[in-house]
């Protein structure tokens, strides 16, 4: 008989592996406490903007094999994959939806059962909290419960292609607990799995994010450093990058996502005196919307009661996703010094528009935060005319270059 999967916390992360886990022949059963969520899959409705893995929801297999509850019940494994975001007060990790998921799991466990923890984490997590959470049942981790780190990996837009083709990272607590995991995602997985230990997997994965984060800085930092010297940062990074040992990245309007400007502060979380780089990176990021609205005030400054549209609120161009923006970091911080700013995007939910010219009528400044392919095609047919309808003819673009045209 087929295995059966439970699946606590089914979003961006859980959703689609439950997709790909009941496709591969599990029985899978998707757990989550919103009830929409629960109604959502039990109704074939996939509420992510994914092309592939909506395709593969609607397969006859997928359909059979996986349905939605909010509770969890008893299962072979149980792979937890719920929000562990940052508490923005102690910039430390806020585990209490992993705390409650595992503790959801606990009256359904028996020996044999393998527990995989998807969630990004620091460093310690499973061996410190979820190991010991598990023992009060009297279950031994290692000898009758085993128990993983498996990172997860994906970009979102792209999730159906890296959940497949990704390698990942195994992390066991003991062997047997990395060999059994490997069994579930060799089902699914055509990239290659490595056998590791939980620690190392929890710090791989914050230190491929972390990696992203500093090395943003540096470009961000670079950026000021230029424009200080009215040198051209792209053309400066252009010709840097013909070092055959150098690869800088490009500047932009801050980090944003669900990994990037969190994981490295759970880095920083268990080792501050060692985390200086880290940290000051993550600050470096973090003021770049500030510069950006500053930048944006200034150049308005002879225009009584500005109207400003914005236009790309996602994190980065040419995704939906909205999560930790710096653009609409930016935004709300024009708003509350009182300036009053429209924000559009053709492709996040809930700030779709029907045109440029059409939402630009009437408004003093064009703020181009995030150019998706789309947005810089219309830009670069229609700009003359989006012009002519504003009061105030000013575009102003930063991706990939700070401009303001008039
Ligand atoms: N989204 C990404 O691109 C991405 C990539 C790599 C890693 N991660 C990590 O994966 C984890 C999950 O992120 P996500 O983006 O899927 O989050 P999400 O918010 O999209 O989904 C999490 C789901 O868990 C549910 N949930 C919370 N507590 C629960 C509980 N006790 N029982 C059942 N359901 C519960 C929520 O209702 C929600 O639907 C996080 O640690 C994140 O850092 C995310």
């Amino acid at each position: 008989m087929a295995k059966k999967i439970v699946i606590i916390g089914t979003g961006y992360v859980g959703l689609p592996l439950a997709i790909v886990l009941a496709r591969a022949g599990y029985q899978v059963v998707g757990v989550d406490i919103e009830e929409n969520v629960v109604n959502a899959i039990n109704q074939g409705v996939l509420r992510l903007a994914e092309e592939e893995v909506k395709q593969i929801f609607r397969e006859p297999r997928v359909r059979e094999n996986l349905h939605a509850q909010k509770t969890p019940c008893p299962a072979d494994v149980f792979i937890i994959s719920v929000p562990t975001p940052l508490d923005e007060k102690k910039r430390i990790a806020d585990l209490s939806q992993v705390i409650g998921g595992v503790e959801s799991i606990l009256p359904f466990l028996r020996s044999g059962n393998l527990v995989i923890l998807e969630s990004t984490v620091p460093p310690l997590t499973c061996r410190q909290i979820v190991a010991p959470l598990i023992e009060k049942t009297g279950l031994k981790v290692g000898e009758s419960i085993f128990l993983c780190h498996c990172p997860e990996r994906i970009l979102p837009g792209e999730v159906f292609e890296e959940l497949v083709n990704n390698d990942r990272v195994i992390g066991g607590l003991n062997a047997q607990a990395a060999q059994m995991a490997r069994e579930i995602y060799a089902s699914f997985v055509k990239g290659n799995l490595y056998l590791t230990d939980d620690v190392t997997a929890e710090l791989v994965k914050l230190m491929e994010n972390t990696y992203r984060d500093v090395n943003i800085a540096l470009a961000n930092e670079f950026a000021a450093v230029a424009e200080g010297l009215r040198v051209d940062i792209l053309q400066a990074i252009e010709l840097a990058n013909k070092h055959p040992r150098v690869n800088i990245l490009k500047p932009g309007i801050g980090t944003g996502g669900h990994c990037i400007p969190v994981d490295p502060w759970f880095i920083k979380e268990v080792n501050p005196i060692n985390s200086r780089l880290i940290h000051t990176a993550r600050l470096i990021n973090d003021e770049v919307p500030y510069k950006i609205a500053a930048r944006i005030r200034q150049t308005l400054k002879e225009i009584k009661n500005p109207r400003i549209v914005a236009v790309g609120v996602t994190y980065k161009p040419d995704t939906y996703d909205i999560r930790n923006s710096p653009a609409l970091k930016i935004v709300s911080l024009l708003r509350e010094d009182g300036y009053q700013v429209a924000a559009y995007d053709p492709l996040a939910q809930g700030y779709q528009y029907t045109s440029l010219g059409e939402v630009a009528k009437g408004a003093d400044c064009l703020v181009i935060l995030v150019e998706h392919q789309v947005v810089k095609q219309e830009l670069a047919g229609k700009e003359i005319d989006i012009k002519k309808v504003m009061r105030h003819p000013l575009i102003m673009r930063f991706y990939p270059q700070p401009e303001v045209t008039t």
